[in-house]
């Protein structure tokens, strides 16, 4: 894999937040050329590294490696004040990123209109329990065709038009509940948003093309994760983008042979932040636990998130989806010391019957009966394990058992948030990389 034909996906299976950041910057230093190309700054992604943490929203997480080239591609949203700040933040950390950083100019802007709208929604009924960053009307206008690219920022004399008919909409929409700033204030704060990053627009298509074409080994970092997919999750509590593997082609414009392997990341147990169904939820003790030692807080909003067991059927759904070569499983340190741990491994149906595949509607969803088998805990810590013989014998087991129910091998087993824990197993699709 460290040949020209060697380019990677890192894709989450769940319902966010499994540890693709840490993946992310793990493998970096393997690679030339790291790509984000959905999402926007509804994204956290934490690296650790030798115990300094940071939190990357929508810069690549190769951002760490001065040998990554980083691309923002075609399929995200984008909050240029957060993006400046963000930007800012890594060079008092000590990371530059001159010269290593390109933006699509297809990728979206997100506008204020886009944010009062996601938080007015969220004030009413039918709350999604969205991060509030205002990607779901970014991602509707830009559906809408009345989206700001970031190319337009390079034509300022455009803007206003461009983004005149949303901004008019969301005011009727919002009557006089919300206060958005006139027009004219927003496309002067854009302007002066832009400055420093114009000359970092151009076309990342074009560009990642070449690189593929010449050898360079690409990254592709995905955000969010399957069941928040807006085709392939839990509709309606999902994302506005596709976070499986079709928004890899869509966001970046490469081809699918551009791609060779994919690494689905999954903790051994199961968190979701905001509403939705999630099957394998534990609303007791067993939880809290979960939520206290994963310390289960959110990396955008902070908000708790909720916890649940390993969710074999979900995870398998994802493999499927994405077609995953190999599991990236994170966080099993935060499993020790449970007496029993649980697992999902099928659903029935509201008159008990087996399901074969995810309802697609929230009301069947509101039926589904969880099947949980149980295995036996582990004492001994798992925390910064690097040798696979070290591990307890039931934790093995439960490994074992999960990688069966999602029908994909170990391919990386985390242990602890720092880069230095965790290991590759033998015959590990990143066993070329990191072994
Ligand atoms: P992402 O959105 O998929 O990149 O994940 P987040 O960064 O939002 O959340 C994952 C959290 O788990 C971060 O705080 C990581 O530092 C932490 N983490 C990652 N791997 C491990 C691990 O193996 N063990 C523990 N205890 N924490 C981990
Ligand atoms: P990373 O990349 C976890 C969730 C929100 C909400 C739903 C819709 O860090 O894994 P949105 O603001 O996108 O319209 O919210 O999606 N959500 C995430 N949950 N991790 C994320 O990103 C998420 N990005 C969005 O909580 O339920
Ligand atoms: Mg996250």
């Amino acid at each position: 894999m460290t040949s020209a034909a060697s380019n990677l996906a890192i894709l989450g299976l769940q319902w966010g937040d499994e540890g693709k950041g840490k993946l992310v910057d793990l493998l970096s230093a393997r690679f030339r050329q790291v790509v984000r190309f959905q999402g926007g700054n509804n994204a956290g992604h934490t690296v650790v590294v030798d115990g300094q943490t940071i939190a990357l929203h929508q810069v690549p997480s190769g951002a760490l490696h001065p040998g990554c080239f980083l691309v923002v591609g075609s399929g995200v949203v984008l909050n240029l004040e957060v993006f400046l700040k963000e930007l800012e933040n890594l060079r008092t950390r000590g990371f530059d990123l001159s010269g290593r950083l390109l933006i699509s100019s297809k990728a979206h802007v997100i506008l204020p209109h886009h944010i009062a709208l996601d938080q007015w929604r969220e004030g009413g009924a039918n709350k999604i329990g969205t991060t509030g960053r205002g990607i779901g009307p970014a991602y509707e206008m830009k559906a809408a065709r009345m989206g700001l690219r970031m190319g337009d920022l390079l034509h300022p004399e455009t803007m206003a038009d461009r983004i005149r008919l949303g901004y008019e909409e969301v005011k009727i929409l919002l009557g006089g509940t919300a206060t958005l700033p006139p027009l004219e204030a927003i496309t002067e704060n854009l302007i002066k948003l832009a400055q420093p990053l114009l000359p970092l627009i151009g076309d990342t298509q074009d560009h990642l093309w070449k690189a593929w074409r010449k050898g360079d080994s690409i990254l592709f970092e995905g955000a969010q994760a399957t069941l928040l997919d807006i085709d392939h999750g839990t509709y309606p509590y999902v994302t506005s983008s596709n976070c499986s593997i079709g928004g890899l082609f869509a966001g970046t414009g490469l081809p699918p042979k551009a791609l060779h392997h994919v690494l689905g990341v999954a903790k051994a147990y199961t968190t979701r932040v905001g509403a939705g169904p999630f099957p394998s939820e534990l609303l007791d003790a067993t939880g809290e636990k979960l939520r206290q030692v994963g310390r289960e807080f959110g990396t955008t909003t902070g908000r708790p998130r909720r916890c649940g067991w390993f969710d074999a059927v979900i995870t398998r759904h994802a493999c499927r989806t994405n077609g995953v070569d190999g599991l990236g499983i994170m966080k099993l340190d935060v499993m020790d010391g449970f007496p029993e741990v649980g697992m999902v491994v099928g659903y029935r149906d509201g008159e008990g019957g087996t399901l074969e595949s995810l309802p697609a509607c929230a009301a069947d969803w509101a039926q589904v009966q969880p099947v949980v088998k149980t295995f036996k805990g582990w004492d001994a810590p798992t925390r910064g394990i690097t040798d696979p013989k070290d591990l307890p014998a039931e934790a093995r087991s439960y490994l074992a058992a999960l990688c069966d129910e999602a029908e994909t091998p170990l391919a990386y087993l985390s242990t602890g948030p720092d880069r230095n824990e965790g290991f590759v197993p033998a015959g590990s699709i990143l066993e070329p990389l990191l072994r």
